[in-house]
């Protein structure tokens, strides 16, 4: 969840990220997935985002990671580049040049060579994920972010390898995760957004999203994220429910052997144990319950395991904290 702290603007974590991250792994998150963090300046969504293109950042990174091991968490990066939705860069970049909205900037339609630029920024992060031990990395595939503007084939006009048919628009992203699996054993997920809000004609369809999946687990992806929109400043065209995306999960489930997690809406822990009982999806991922309330694993398993907090877990001030009046 991007705190968009960075006030230095030199993509560097601030004490604003170890007390907000620290925070949640106290309160027993067991896998904490650092917010969207660039592999290159102008990768930035805004100027106060975080950063992995330099040493400092890198060292930083590995001073959170090991504070947040010692609490027992398994740590995320997400890796992104905001293509046309970089609000500050100095030249926004997109396969093609339209804006994302007439408030946005025409970006530059990436050469071949910088294209080739942007897969080395990714594998470059990939390094310094691993020099700073983090467990998964998090390629952000959605919300119309640069690798989900490629696959789509209304903001990707291109004419050559890397546009046309769904295998060309998924070029970029295969040559992505290739580099990424390359400098990096641990954990690699994808998150996709599996609908635009737009109608069938003006988006990939779920059956292409399938096998954009299957190409991810030929290529070495070991977990798929699902998610929705971004790509265009639309909301969802039906009405928004609890666990609302989960059904693109699911979905996703059927073409594929690897996990498959889900997220939105979903802070009932009831509902979410019916989500992963009916085998709807394999893992929940908490996005603003946890910027609501950094105990709300101890808020779901006090309502999930008979009112008891398991107190060999749970910090013991913690605890008293939440069971004592
Ligand atoms: C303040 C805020 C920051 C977010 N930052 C990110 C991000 O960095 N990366 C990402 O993939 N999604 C991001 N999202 C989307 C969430 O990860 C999540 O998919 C969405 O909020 C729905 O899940 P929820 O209902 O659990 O919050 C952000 C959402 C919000 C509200």
């Amino acid at each position: 969840m991007c705190l968009y702290a960075v006030a230095q603007e030199d993509g560097e974590l601030t004490p604003i990220h170890y007390a907000h991250y620290l925070t949640r792994a106290m309160g027993q998150v067991g896998l904490i997935i650092l917010e969207a963090t660039a592999v290159t300046p102008d990768g930035r969504i805004t100027k106060n985002d975080l950063g992995l293109w330099n040493d400092a950042q890198t060292t930083k990174l590995r001073d959170l990671v090991t504070d947040l091991h010692q609490l027992g968490t398994k740590v995320g990066v997400q890796l992104n580049h905001a293509g046309r939705k970089a609000v500050d860069a100095v030249t926004p970049v997109a396969p093609s040049e339209q804006r994302y909205s007439p408030d946005y900037r025409q970006p530059h339609a990436l050469t071949i060579a910088e294209i080739h630029g942007i897969v080395a920024d990714f594998r470059s992060a990939a390094k310094r994920a691993t020099a700073a031990g983090v467990d998964v990395i998090d390629i952000h595939g959605a919300h119309g972010y640069l690798i989900d503007q490629f696959l789509s084939p209304v903001v990707n006009q291109r004419h050559d390898p890397y546009g046309g048919s769904l295998r060309d628009r998924y070029r970029l992203l295969h040559e992505i995760v290739t580099a990424i699996r390359e400098e990096f054993s641990g954990s690699l997920w994808t998150r996709l957004s599996l609908t635009d809000y737009q109608t069938s004609t003006q988006q990939n369809s779920l059956s292409e999203w399938q096998r954009v999946a299957q190409w991810l687990e030929a290529d070495g992806v070991d977990l798929l994220d699902a998610s929705t929109g971004g790509l265009f400043p639309l909301k969802p065209n039906f009405p928004v429910h609890d666990g609302y995306q989960t059904k693109f999960a699911t979905k996703l489930k059927h073409a594929v052997d690897i996990p498959v997690s889900t997220v939105g809406l979903l802070d009932n822990p009831g509902l979410c144990e019916y989500v992963l009982q009916n085998h709807q999806a394999d893992l929940i991922l908490e996005g603003r319950a946890l910027l609501r309330n950094p105990n709300w694993v101890a808020t779901a398993d006090l309502a999930l395991h008979d009112h008891h907090l398991k107190r060999d877990t749970f910090n013991q001030s913690y605890y008293r904290g939440m069971n004592e009046r």
